[in-house]
């Protein structure tokens, strides 16, 4: 026995790696990729510039950033055989369980890129071939999550497949891909793409967050990176996490009206119901990204006119944010409260909402996923202990004795 075993349910207080990735101070409520302020970023930057910022640690010089982009859209063009699969899904699946799906799947497409084939030290030594091959993962990861995407999405329309456009950007192309109804020089409105990039960039990591530590548990058995974002994704479809922002709506819709708000927050307080979209095991005040997020909004609503959960969602705030059962608990809005209010005005489908949230997070995960394998010592396989409160030792008894 190694000492004292200390018992930290739900790993309030536990840090399992050194990361050098995202930082959050959840009492100021600072949220930042690589020392830059996620405020700065979202101004500034774009997703995918975001995506190399965190997976390779410094912003991108026009060259380096162009040939990463190229590299990403290349590989957005998905086998023939995936539309196999994906047309094996009935037609009402979720989309979160047919991308989970998917991303194990995509594995089977690459025996070279699994270690347990290919030589389990394939990503962790350092050198240029490795990191050569672990780059071409990423690159297929992050290129193909939005056309997966995209993909059951088209599963649940009954619509045949689209191959991925060329010259748009990471997300013009997504919405290419969700929107195509077949008209020549489609172009998806720049306001729109613009938010939906603004959106993707805040959800592109967040430190060991429930899915990143999930990545990052199953790649400790050096499996291929496509399982480790599978088992990711399969832990973010949960409605504690990144199934929240359909939780949130589903909740809005139920309310009914702002009238009933004070009536549901009593529900709440009676723990007969959750405040979806509220909480943060780590932010103690406002998460910083849903105010980006709530300002994301009215540049939709001003091209879509607004939603008319708005006026529930902002008495639902209000109220909530002045009530001492939710300020005594230091309960504010994450970034799930407002996103699905612009899902919804940009018209996906409300279970479509956690695969909009999974899509961009895979940056996050493959930028961790990295990290761990290039660590120094190498991977140690993450296996926490227990406290055992079982039987003592006791003799069998055979069943004719048995009472
Ligand atoms: C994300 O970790 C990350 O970084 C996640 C994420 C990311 O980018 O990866 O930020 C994305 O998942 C955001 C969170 C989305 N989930 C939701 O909005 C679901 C609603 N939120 C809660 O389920 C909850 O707040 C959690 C799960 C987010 C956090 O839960 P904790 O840290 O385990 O806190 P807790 O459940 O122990 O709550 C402490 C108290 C309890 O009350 P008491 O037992 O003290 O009376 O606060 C209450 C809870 O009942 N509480 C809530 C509540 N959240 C906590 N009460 C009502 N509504 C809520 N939303």
């Amino acid at each position: 026995e190694r000492g004292l075993r200390v018992l930290d349910k739900g790993f309030l207080n536990t840090a399992v790696i050194r990361s050098e990735i995202t930082y959050i101070d959840g009492e100021a409520g600072v949220l930042r990729y690589r020392g830059y302020p996620i405020e700065q970023l979202a101004v500034n930057s774009s997703y995918l510039e975001c995506a190399y910022l965190l997976i390779y640690g410094s912003l991108p010089t026009r060259t380096q950033f162009r040939t990463f982009e190229n590299e990403v859209m290349h590989h957005s063009i998905m086998h023939h055989d995936s539309e196999e699969l994906y047309s094996s899904f009935r037609y009402d699946s979720h989309p979160m369980a047919i991308l989970t799906s998917a991303f194990a799947a995509l594995g089977s497409n690459h025996a070279d890129a699994n270690p347990s084939l290919a030589g389990q030290n394939l990503y962790t030594r350092g050198t240029p071939e490795s990191l050569a091959v672990m780059d071409k993962q990423i690159f297929r990861l992050l290129g193909k999550a939005t056309t997966m995407a995209a993909m059951a999405y088209r599963v649940r329309q009954g619509r045949a497949f689209v191959t991925p456009p060329v010259g748009l950007s990471y997300t013009g192309s997504f919405l290419y891909q969700m929107d195509h109804l077949g008209e020549e020089g489609y172009k998806p409105n720049p306001v729109l793409e613009r938010a939906l990039d603004v959106l993707f960039l805040v959800h592109a990591d967040h430190e060991l967050n429930a899915s990143c530590t999930t990545v990052l548990q199953t790649g400790s058995s050096l499996v291929d990176p496509y399982s480790a974002i599978a088992a990711g994704c399969a832990s973010l479809y949960g409605p504690l996490h990144g199934g929240a922002n359909e939780a949130v709506i589903r909740m809005l819709i139920s309310i009914g009206s702002p009238d009933n708000v004070p009536q549901f927050l009593e529900q709440v307080k009676r723990k007969e119901s959750v405040l979806s979209g509220f909480g943060h095991r780590v932010y103690r005040t406002s998460d910083p990204r849903s105010f980006i997020v709530r300002k994301t909004a009215d540049e939709v609503f001003a091209i879509t006119g607004k939603d008319p959960l708005l006026e529930t969602a902002m008495r639902l705030h209000d109220e909530a944010m002045k009530d001492d059962y939710f300020v005594s608990r230091k309960l504010a809005p994450n970034v799930d409260f407002w996103s699905g209010l612009i899902y919804r005005a940009m018209g996906f489908p409300l279970d479509f909402f956690p695969v909009l949230f999974a899509v961009p997070r895979v940056a996050g995960w493959l930028a961790h996923w990295r990290q761990m394998m290039l660590q120094e010592g190498g991977v140690k396989i993450w296996r926490p202990r227990q406290i055992y409160v079982g039987p003592e030792v006791r003799e069998f008894v055979p069943i004719e004795q048995r009472k």
